[in-house]
């Protein structure tokens, strides 16, 4: 199983990033989970269910440049769920909001791509530790409806049909203490105009940009920054956090065991329709976690 991931885009840019740029011909890389067909190594057995980098491919070799994590039996979760919220997707959400973003109960609380996988999870932590409003912005009125009614954020303003800065100002007239960013760009701006003072504004993607990146736009409202002494940060999460996986793993995985965390997967069948998957990420045609199922007989025991 695949998971498909905005950055695996960024990866296709000749440009400076946090891993070297997928060279033309290579295996485009993306993490994935596989079962374990023959072992040379006490790490791993046969038949064990391991997680890491696989690349959109169906086989794969472990060596010490690429290691892979096992994944424990008798977790009572299905792989996809492993894979989304308790897996580096739950994790980003988890330590963007608590870490980068220092959220304390009673917080108004703004998440962009809410109703993405992500998105929706950072929301449902903020709600669930006490925040006095979490709103969501999404891509049309069924998107909206669903961050509202499965994921219980309080509102969730529609970025195609608002005036998102007024509509913002509207849902929040004493200003935004976090906003958790997955897209950048003029929603980003909207945000910046109605920062609180001493806001904190977490960069955890820019997906609105990952296709324009040989040609960034500016931000016009970044003195906002000075005005409310407010400030914005960016982070990777497996390479900040890597070290503190498991602390937001069994918090999110009791979470999902006690109905508090909902999730949702989008899974594309078969390996060839792996390029379609990522394209649905830049339409919003994915409705939370997109996954690519290789094969179904992987399962979880
Ligand atoms: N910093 C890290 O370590 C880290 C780790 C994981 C993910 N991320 C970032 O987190 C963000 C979300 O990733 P995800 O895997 O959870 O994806 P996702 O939210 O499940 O899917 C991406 C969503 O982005 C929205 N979108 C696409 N183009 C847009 C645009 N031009 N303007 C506004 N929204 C747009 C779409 O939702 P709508 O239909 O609502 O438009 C789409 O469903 C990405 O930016 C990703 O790079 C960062």
């Amino acid at each position: 199983m695949l998971s498909i991931d905005p950055t695996i885009r960024t990866w296709m840019n000749d440009a400076p990033g946090y891993l070297p740029a997928i060279a033309v011909g290579d295996v485009v890389r993306s993490g994935g989970a596989g079962v374990v067909v023959e072992s040379n190594s006490s790490r791993y057995k046969v038949g064990d269910i391991v997680s890491g980098i696989t690349g959109w491919q169906e086989w794969t070799i472990a060596d010490e440049n690429n290691h892979f994590s096992v994944i424990p039996a008798g977790l009572g979760l299905d792989l996809a769920t492993v894979m989304n919220v308790v897996g580096l997707t739950g994790v980003t959400a988890y330590f963007g909001l608590l870490e980068v973003g220092k959220f304390h109960e009673g917080d108004v609380v703004v998440v962009s791509g809410a109703a993405g996988a992500t998105g929706s999870v950072a929301g449902q932590i903020a709600k669930a530790r006490g925040a006095k409003k979490v709103i969501g912005i999404a891509g049309g009125p069924e998107k909206c409806e669903e961050v509202v009614e499965k994921y219980g954020f309080d509102e969730c303003l529609d970025y195609r049909q608002v005036h998102l800065a007024r509509a913002l100002h509207e849902a929040c007239p004493k200003g935004i203490d976090v906003y958790f960013d997955n897209v950048g760009g003029e929603i980003l701006d909207a945000v910046l105009s109605n920062i609180a003072v001493h806001g904190r504004i977490i960069l955890c993607g820019a997906i609105s940009q990952y296709n324009s990146m040989q040609k960034p736009k500016g931000l016009a409202n970044t003195s906002m920054l000075i005005v409310r002494r407010a400030r914005m940060e960016g982070f990777i999460v497996f390479q900040d956090f890597g070290s503190r996986l498991a602390e937001a793993q069994l918090e999110l995985a009791a979470m999902v065991a006690k109905g508090t965390l909902v999730h949702q997967e989008h899974l594309v069948h078969g390996l060839e329709h792996a390029p379609e998957a990522l394209n649905l990420l830049f339409s919003g045609g994915n409705h939370g976690k997109t996954l690519v199922v290789v094969d179904d007989s992987v399962q979880l025991a």
